[in-house]
Order: structure tokens, then sequence, then C-alpha cells
């Protein structure tokens, strides 16, 4: 099993759980973030190794790809406000870089391709109604038009290629890792209100979806493990429907646990995204349900608060969320 990407938020988490599954696991990670530490704790596993570099550098991911089985597509420039800020290297990582690593994949003999996308592809839905796979994609970020992109240039590849590309749409993230990223609403939220910092909170009524990290680990071993045809060339919103949340429900949640956190209310904020996700499918074909809800990472999130875990956040904002990046765009494809 190859995991590009492996060593940012999700991919830690994921990493563990197909180890604890049986998997051999190969991390590539560029390391973006200097989040290196993140999966020092495999070291020592035989199960484990680890290739560090860029995906966009044709002749490491050769190298990556020998031997390997199975292919997990992690690796980005992840979320709106980064890609905005780096247009260049978003088009070169998101869009040049992925769309070269997806043919370098062609004719080798592999199993199964995991590209893992965003719910963020559905951008803007009218209240009350719910996006399944087959709802019209509104990608209102340099981010999710590059994912939308990218699933159309893979799922166009049905009948030339030897391998099964899955691709799934993954609600927003939450849940203890190594990196915790607090760029993202829950873990934002609980941080900022757990030090009883003023919350500013942007269009309270927007809905999106939530998915704890180690659901994902799960969601990914239930396609890995599904017969071919119950996956190959197939999309799945990849969360819960129990965890379709808005900014106020998430704020409610929080304040059961911290009663005198301090929020205010804004309307008109600069993400216009509201998108409320239909997660029948992957519940009907592949018995998925999440385990753990948005109350449950509440929950363990203050309690390692409480165990003053994440203390150095401050310190070092960009371990803790994707805001700065140097990156040097070159050709090495
Ligand atoms: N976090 C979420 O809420 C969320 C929601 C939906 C989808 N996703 C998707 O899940 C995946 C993981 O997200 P995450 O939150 O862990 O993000 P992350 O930014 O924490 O991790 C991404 C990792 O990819 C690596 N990377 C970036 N460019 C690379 C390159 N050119 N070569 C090699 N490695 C590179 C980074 O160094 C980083 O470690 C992404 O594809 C993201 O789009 C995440």
């Amino acid at each position: 099993m190859l995991i590009f990407g492996a060593g940012g938020y999700i991919g830690p988490v994921v990493t563990e759980h197909l180890l604890g599954l049986g998997y051999k696991v190969r991390a590539f990670d560029l390391f973006l973030f200097h989040t290196q530490t993140v999966l020092e704790g495999f070291s020592d596993n035989p199960d484990f190794d680890l290739v560090t570099g860029d995906h966009c550098d044709g002749a490491l991911v050769e190298a990556a790809l020998g031997g390997v089985t199975d292919v997990v597509i992690l690796s980005g420039l992840v979320g709106d406000p980064i890609t905005k800020k780096y247009p260049e290297a978003s088009k070169a990582i998101n869009d040049d870089g992925m769309l070269a690593l997806i043919d370098r994949l062609k004719g080798r003999g592999l199993d199964r391709v995991i590209f893992v996308s965003t719910c963020s592809n559905y951008g803007l839905i009218q209240d009350g109604e719910l996006a399944n796979e087959d709802f019209d994609l509104n990608p209102l970020s340099l981010y999710a038009k590059a994912k939308v992109a990218m699933e159309t240039a893979l799922l166009g590849l049905k009948g030339k290629v030897d391998f099964h590309p899955t691709v799934l749409r993954f609600a927003t993230a939450f849940g203890l890792a190594p990196r915790m990223r607090f760029d993202l609403t829950v873990s934002q939220f609980t941080r900022e209100m757990h030090l009883e910092n003023d919350l500013l909170v942007y269009d309270a009524e927007t809905w999106r979806p939530y998915c704890h990290v180690r659901d994902f680990g799960e969601v990914i071993a239930r396609v890995l493990a599904a017969p071919a045809e119950d996956v190959t060339f197939e999309v799945f919103n990849a969360g819960g429907d129990v965890n379709n949340f808005t900014k106020q429900m998430i704020v409610d949640a929080i304040l059961e646990f911290l009663p005198k956190a301090k929020v205010a209310y804004q309307e008109h904020g600069s993400d216009p995204r509201n998108y409320r996700v239909d997660f029948a499918k992957i519940r009907k074909r592949l018995d998925f349900e999440p385990r753990f809800t948005v109350r449950d990472g509440i929950s363990e999130l203050i309690a390692a608060f409480k165990e003053k875990q994440f203390a150095e956040v401050d310190k070092n904002p960009n371990f803790h969320g994707n805001y700065e990046i140097d990156y040097t765009v070159a050709n090495k494809q």
C-alpha cells in the first residue's frame, strides 16, 4: 500500500488503521508543513517505510511504486485559503502534478487506487436539499475546482486502465491526530471556546458534513476490502448523515461542555459554502456508518486540552494549520 500525503492531518491516522489491519504501508510525503514527527512512531514497524519527496517528481514516484499493489492519494495543497494564497503551487501540485501521478499508475497491475476528494465540490446548495453523488458539482475555490478536475480525469479512464479507481468525497475532518489542524471548524471552535477567546462565527446557519479521522481510516479499509465490482469507478460521499451539522449546532454542542465560552455571530462571511450531504450510498454499498459523532470529537479534544496537549499551537501555527508553504514550482515530471 502506498499512501501519498501520509504525513498530514488525516494520513497518520489512516496509516495506523491500515497497519493495524495487517497492510504494509509505504508513506510518501513532502512535509510541506514540517510535520515529519507525525510518522516517527511507525519507524520501527517492519511493515512501514517512508519516502520523502514531491508527488510531482516522476522518478521518485516511479521508485516508490515498486512492489506496491494499492494506492491511496491524500496528498495535495489542502483548503480554500491556502490554494488562493499560492495559486501557482496549487496548479503544480493539485492539477499538473496530480494528473501526471495518475498517469504513472497505469499499466503496472495495481489493484485499488483511492483518490480522496472532498464534499466541498458541492459548494453551495439550496436549503432543504441533500447532495448525493449524482448532484451537480459547484466547486467554488481553486482547491475544489482541482478536485473536480481530477475526479473527472480519473473517472474518464474507464475501459483504459488496469487498476480499480474509487473516488471518496470526504466530509470535513475532525478528531484527534498527531497533526491537529486547528484551521478546521470543529477543532478551531472547540479550541477557541476552551481558551475562552472571543469566537466570531460567520453564517451560523450554513450546513456542512463532518467526519472523524478514524472513521476515514475505516472508510478506506472498506473500499480496499470490498469486491472490485462494488467500488471500481464509483464515487462515494464519505461520512454519515448523523454528522451533517450547521455551525450553530457545533457551537451549541461545544457550549454543553464549555458553558462559559464567548461566542458572537455575523452574517455574510467570506466562505459561502453551504451543503448538506446524503451518505446513503456508502451506508448501503459499504455498510459504513461513522462510529464517532461531532460530539465525540469535541469531548475527546477538550479532554486532550485538559491534559495540556496542543499547548504549543500558537508557537508553531503552521504545524497545526495550512497557512504557509515554501514551495518552488519545478518541472520534475
Ligand atoms: N481535512 C479535511 O477536512 C478534508 C476534507 C475533505 C477532503 N480532504 C482531503 O483529504 C486529504 C488529506 O487532508 P489533510 O487534512 O490531511 O491535509 P494536510 O494538508 O494535513 O495533508 C496533506 C499532506 O499532503 C502533503 N503534500 C502536499 N503536496 C505534496 C506533494 N506535492 N507531494 C507529496 N506530498 C504532498 C503535505 O505535506 C501534507 O502532509 C486531502 O487530499 C484533502 O483534500 C480533507
